[in-house]
């Protein structure tokens, strides 16, 4: 594993509780408690809006990715990688070898955040770029393109972050059920909405 908890440190805790991302109660919970990893994959699960990509994304953050989408450690990242309003608070404790790989050369540095609302785009530009993969991922449907990311930017022990899409058009469906995966067979998954933070790592690896 590389990171054992997420948390915000007491100076940076927010005095008030009204406003967005801190309203969220998930994002309330986790300014009181943190949030701690016991496991290399962590699942988030949760109605729509309930707050599971506003906690990935400043987890993606805490660990240096944009929180936009793409690989730990670009050599040509983005100009203005984005941030978001928790993840300039959040801190994540890392484990020994998550700081080793944060502090390491950059050759071993493995992360990626794939987020489902950019990673097309990724698809469409990246393909033949060093550092990410051969394949003409242009010219691949969806879910061609998010095979080669997976087998090409997951393969190894690191740090991945993945956000499903958002289910917008689906909002009030079914607020009342927590996600379970439905029947793939389903005509809809109904904002199954299953959130994946992976932290796929050996504790003692080099
Ligand atoms: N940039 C933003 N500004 C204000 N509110 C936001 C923003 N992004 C998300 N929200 C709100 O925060 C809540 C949690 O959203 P989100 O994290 O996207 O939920 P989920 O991923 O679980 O569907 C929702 O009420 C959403 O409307
Ligand atoms: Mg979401």
């Amino acid at each position: 594993m590389f990171v054992r908890r997420a948390y915000i440190r007491e100076p940076d805790r927010p005095a008030q509780r009204g406003q967005w991302p801190f309203a969220v109660p998930c994002v309330s919970q986790l300014a009181d408690e943190g949030l701690r990893f016991t496991a290399p994959v962590t699942f988030l699960v949760g109605d729509n809006g309930s707050g599971k990509s506003t906690l990935v994304e400043a987890i993606a953050e805490g660990f240096k990715l944009d929180a936009y989408g793409g690989r730990l450690a670009a050599k040509r990242g983005r100009p203005n990688p984005q941030r978001t309003p928790l993840g300039d608070v959040l801190t994540l404790e890392t484990t020994a070898a998550g700081s080793r790989m944060l502090g390491g050369p950059r050759s071993h540095k493995h992360g990626f955040f794939l987020r489902a609302e950019t990673a097309f785009n990724l698809t469409e530009n990246l393909g033949g770029v060093p550092g990410y993969w051969d394949a003409d991922t242009a010219s691949m449907s969806h879910g061609e393109g998010f095979l080669t990311i997976f087998s090409e930017m997951m393969s190894k022990p690191g740090f991945y972050v993945m956000d499903e899409r958002d289910h917008a058009d689906e909002r009030g469906a079914d607020n009342e059920s927590v996600a379970a995966p439905r029947s793939p067979r389903g005509a809809k998954r109904r904002h199954t909405s299953l959130y994946l933070v992976t932290d796929n790592g050996d504790e003692n690896a080099g």
